[in-house]
């Protein structure tokens, strides 16, 4: 047979929170999957993962708890590495940037392409906060757009009308991190020319993606950037967590993260190497020919393997004996978001790996988040679906069929496989059936449509249940005991077949199938063949799948939204009751607007003067990204009256517009009230 030499990353996570369940669905679960189908199909494989132990946030994380960097990513780094475990991640090596071993591969990296005067220095202005003593990273700093006026930009781009700029330009900046206005100051860095690589890269991409098939989503993204023009990226940071930049007078100077991460990869397949004593082991998968190298990540990764990865290792071949390999694929995914919403752990929005697997198995969880994955659009967790799929799925008809087949072979054949002579035509179909799912589930999953695979895996549990059903063996029992015998033999094959193309997703739950039927897993090929002969002698079955409970979910659902030591938000899903009293002491009434202007220096607000009736009043609303001034007046619409007065932006504002979040960008729809109502009208 021929074995395929294949070297697996998924991205390294920041040693700077816990992991969540959509991190799993981009760059975990997915290769995971796939690292086990291959391992079982017998290729030659390693699994390379590892924290990412370095980069500003790190730092920001340690100041705000007064500790060092250091013991920040020593508690996420075992964090993390547990909760993967537990997951039932198989990485062969879950390693850190914060390595030795790393940092000498990083900083070969750079000598290299220092020594070939490939890096630009460059002299800049840059933010500096000197509460803080630190030079500001772009995203740490915002300000009004220069161009535009719109208040969230950073510091030299403008996310909302894609203009570039010097930083000198941002209109009263402020620092992120202190608040204080930073001042700006010269500093030199070192530039990585990525405009040089531009033409090899675009090559690269086309070739790659024509002959292993890229997906779309990740070649639209390189496609822009290439549009864009690939420019300059400076290479180092004004920082002292991180990799020291290796050259004499760059004292305060370190590798940017994303330069050195990356590397990353290599670094823990070096550690690989001396922890398995087999100095050769790193090269084999990093430089030998005949080596497939696959990247798995999340989309926010994207430039950084497609691009700003191959154009370091193309600078590196281009001078070097050594010569790296470039991915083969960087199969993507989108987002996971989580009952609609992003994960948002300061609003208590989602849940983390290691607090979902306190309450509930990884089998279903992986197979939820695998039936499920973002693949090519965003997908969400529900704890419905999660139930669902649980009860509905894995239980009813994986579990169900085991378990009533492994109680008839009990029951009737003495615990052991009986024969199967005499087939029918439903026999042979279905051991025709069973024949082809280990090659249609296999190349889905070469093609890392893993979504699909799964359904397929599903659909094979499915047929097992109608064939099951279909050939009535409580019936044969009575009546023709070799046709019953020939039934169960065959619905404990496929027993077998289903434990084995289900490994790479519910682990777990395979090893239970495989002592049940007291055997050991074959090469993935062969598992739908009747691989169980006559005679063998099975184990008692136990619980695969329990059923999950209305109440249960309902617990999980409830605590939604609810951030530690606060009330629940109006984000929970399940609302909490009021009575009509409450209600009552909230006067809503009809107003009608009577003038509207843009309140100066916001986005969002707009100053409107509204007729109640017995009254004028003057409210400030956020609706400025939805109306013009001009369409609002004359309309009726309708206002909570008694609300306490508030200042916006230094205005006076007296009531409470209501509107229809439409969950379209920020954009609301005013409710409303009918031409013929008087002003002041109260609703009831
Ligand atoms: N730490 C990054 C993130 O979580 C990923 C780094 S991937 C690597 O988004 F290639 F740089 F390692
Ligand atoms: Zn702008």
């Amino acid at each position: 047979m021929n074995r395929e030499k294949v070297l697996v990353t998924s991205a390294l996570p920041y040693a700077n929170g816990r992991i969540h369940l959509g991190h799993l669905s981009g760059a975990y679960l997915p290769a995971d999957i796939y690292v086990r189908y291959k391992r079982l199909k017998g290729d030659d494989i390693i699994y390379i993962c590892g924290s990412d132990e370095h980069g500003v946030p790190i730092t920001i994380t340690a100041d705000k708890e007064k500790v060092s960097p250091k013991v920040i990513i020593d508690r996420y780094h075992e964090l993390n590495k547990s909760a993967f475990e537990k997951f039932g991640m198989s990485f062969d090596i879950y390693s850190r940037t914060s390595l030795p071993i790393h940092h000498k591969t990083a900083q070969e990296f750079f000598k290299c392409y220092y020594d070939q005067e490939l890096l630009v220095e460059k002299k800049s202005m840059q933010f500096y906060d000197e509460k803080v003593k630190m030079f500001l990273p772009d995203r740490y700093v915002e300000g009004t757009c220069p161009r535009c006026g719109y208040e969230e930009a950073r510091s030299d781009e403008c996310e909302k009308c894609g203009s570039l700029y010097e930083p000198s330009e941002l209109i009263n900046p402020k620092s992120k991190i202190s608040g204080e206005t930073p001042v700006l100051k010269e500093t030199s860095h070192w530039y990585f020319p990525l405009g040089k690589y531009q033409e090899r890269l675009e090559k690269y991409i086309a070739g790659m993606s024509e002959k292993y098939g890229w997906k779309d989503n990740v070649l639209q993204y390189c496609r822009s950037w290439f549009k864009d023009g690939l420019k300059d990226r400076a290479y180092t940071r004004d920082l002292d967590w991180g990799v020291k930049v290796p050259i004499d007078g760059a004292e305060g100077k370190v590798l940017y993260v994303w330069f050195e991460a990356v590397l990353g990869y290599i670094s823990a397949t070096k550690e690989l190497s001396e922890i398995r004593n087999n100095s050769g082991l790193w090269k084999k998968y990093w430089q030998d020919t005949g080596t497939k190298y696959i990247a798995f990540i999340g989309k926010d990764n994207i430039v950084f393997h497609t691009i700003i990865f191959p154009a370091m290792l193309m600078a590196w071949n281009d001078v070097s004996e050594e010569k790296y390999l470039l991915p083969q694929n960087v199969p993507a995914n989108e987002f996971l978001n989580f009952e609609g919403k992003k994960f948002s752990k300061s609003r208590g929005w989602g849940v983390d790996v290691l607090e979902f697997l306190e309450i509930f198995p990884s089998d279903p969880l992986r197979y939820t988040l695998a039936a499920n994955l973002p693949e090519n659009k965003d997908t969400d967790f529900y704890w419905k679906e999660f139930q669902g799929r649980n009860n509905g799925e894995l239980a009813d008809i994986l579990g169900n069929f085991i378990n009533r087949t492994f109680t008839f072979a009990f029951k009737h054949f003495d615990g052991k496989v009986p024969a199967a002579d005499n087939l029918d035509k439903i026999d042979l179909e279905m051991i025709e059936l069973m024949k082809s799912y280990p090659g249609k589930v296999g190349s889905l999953i070469e093609r890392y449509k893993i979504k699909d695979a799964v359904f397929e895996m599903m659909n094979l549990a499915r047929a097992g249940n109608k064939y099951f059903n279909d050939s009535e063996p409580w019936v044969s029992v009575k009546k023709n005991k070799e046709k019953c015998a020939a039934t169960i033999n065959i619905c404990l094959n496929a027993i077998y077949t289903l434990g084995e193309l289900f490994e790479p997703v519910v682990p777990f739950s395979s090893e239970k199938i495989f002592k049940m039927l007291n055997t050991q897993k074959c090469e993935w090929e062969k598992c739908g063949e009747l691989n169980l002969k006559a005679g063998h002698k099975l184990n008692q079955p136990e619980i695969l799948f329990t059923k999950i409970e209305d109440n249960v979910i309902e617990e999980q659902i409830n605590k939604l939204g609810v951030v530690e030591g606060e009330a629940p938000k109006s984000e929970t899903t399940k609302d909490e009751e009021i009575t009509i009293e409450d209600f009552k002491r909230v006067k809503l009434k009809v107003a009608k607007i009577i003038s509207a202007e843009r309140v100066k220096k916001s986005e969002k607000l707009l100053k409107l003067q509204i007729d109640l009736g017995t009254e004028q009043r003057q409210v400030v609303a956020g609706i400025a990204k939805s109306y013009e001034p001009e369409e609002l007046i004359g309309k009726k619409i309708m206002v909570v009256a008694n609300l306490k007065p508030a200042k916006l932006f230094g205005l006076d504002s007296q009531g409470m517009i209501l509107a229809l979040d439409t969950a379209e960008n920020g954009k609301v729809k005013l409710i409303e009230a009918d031409a013929s109502i008087e002003p002041g009208t109260t609703a009831k």
